[in-house]
């Protein structure tokens, strides 16, 4: 019998010195090109939030697409896109945050949350946490309730999901 935070921690891949000289890089790509990692992957999220009150799945661009969308359909809620900068054509809202060097942001659509709704956010991976906090900002802009800030992976040494639950987020992770 396999555990299945187990069995989607030993496929995740550790990928040496990428994207530089010193950094593990956590590459889900193996997790979801097999089959059944996908599944126990989703089903982990799906057992977790099938029940709760939820209105939509806010994915962050770009792995929070792959993984969100998935859940939002299986969980059947509506997706929306947490998008890099310059990608969305309607009227947007923006968050900037911080990366090593300078700073990067975050946009929605203005009309993609309504005062009230209950947002799950997710992504594959928290390491600093700025880009979920970054996120969480824009969906509580637009009025919504931040019900989860959920990812596949936390690195916990980067102090990301401590900087996320000190913001008043609950957080989950699959594995760390
Ligand atoms: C990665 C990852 C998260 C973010 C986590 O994306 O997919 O979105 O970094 O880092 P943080 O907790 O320090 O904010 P990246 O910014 O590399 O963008 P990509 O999806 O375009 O690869
Ligand atoms: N994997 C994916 N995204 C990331 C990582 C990682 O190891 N570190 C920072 N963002």
């Amino acid at each position: 019998q396999i555990d299945p935070t187990q069995y989607i921690r030993q496929i995740i891949r550790n990928v040496p010195d990428w994207p530089k000289p010193g950094v593990t890089f956590r590459d889900i790509t193996p997790v979801l090109q097999d089959p059944r990692s996908f599944r126990v992957l989703i089903d982990l999220f799906v057992y977790r939030y099938m029940g709760q009150k939820l209105d939509l799945v806010a994915g962050v661009d770009a792995r929070g697409f792959i993984v969100g969308s998935v859940l939002a359909y299986e969980l059947n809620l509506g997706f929306v896109p947490v998008r890099k900068k310059g990608k969305l054509p309607f009227n947007t809202v923006a968050e900037e945050y911080s990366l090593e060097y300078g700073n990067a942001s975050v946009e929605m659509h203005t009309d993609s949350v309504r005062p009230g709704q209950r947002v799950l956010l997710i992504d594959d991976l928290i390491a600093t946490g700025g880009t979920l906090l970054a996120a969480a900002r824009l969906l509580q802009r637009l009025g919504a309730n931040v019900v989860e800030a959920a990812a596949i992976i936390d690195l916990p040494e980067l102090g990301g999901s401590k900087a996320v639950t000190d913001s008043g987020l609950s957080v989950y992770t699959v594995c760390s």
